[in-house]
């Protein structure tokens, strides 16, 4: 038996009807049609299915759809302004080369949206610890690291 539930993903209301097992990383992706959200591991390991939930980071791999029902989701998609210029943590990974391959970006950009969010000015120890929960099997993390401090610059610079 499906069960309705609404979303509001990106500013967006959106509904679905799913199964009460529905993880809300297959959510987005199969029922929701938001593919940016990647999922790696899918047992809470790799940080690549990152999403904001209500703002804060959660593994979307680890939550089922149905308890995220009445809540708000942000998603890779959404981090980018309304005409869809990158925002500033975006434009900083690709300015520092924060990625290869791409597959763990969207989980970094979501974490790390919110970690400028709470500590514009972040150390190098600060932002080792609030990208922990993101593994990158290319990037060797040191151009990741630039890049969070490249973001808070462009935040900083552009308030
Ligand atoms: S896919 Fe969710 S933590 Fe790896
Ligand atoms: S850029 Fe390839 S896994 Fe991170």
């Amino acid at each position: 038996m499906n069960i309705a539930i609404t979303l509001t993903v990106n500013g967006v209301v959106r509904q679905a009807e799913v199964p009460a097992r529905r993880l809300l990383s297959d959510c987005l992706r199969h029922d929701l049609g938001l593919t940016g959200t990647h999922v790696g591991c899918e047992h809470g390991v790799c940080g690549c299915c990152t999403v904001l939930l209500d703002g804060e980071p959660v593994r979307s791999c680890l939550t089922f759809a149905v308890t995220v029902d009445g809540h708000d989701i942000t998603t890779v998609e959404g981090l980018s302004a309304p005409g869809g210029a990158m925002s500033p943590v975006q434009r900083a990974f690709a300015e520092c080369h924060g990625l290869q391959c791409g597959f763990c970006t969207p989980g970094f950009l979501c974490t790390v949206t919110a970690l400028l969010r709470d500590n514009p000015a972040p150390t190098d120890e600060e932002v080792l610890e609030g990208i922990s929960g993101n593994l990158c099997r290319c990037t060797g993390y040191q151009n990741i690291v630039k890049s969070v401090h490249r973001a808070a610059e462009i935040m900083a610079e552009e308030p």
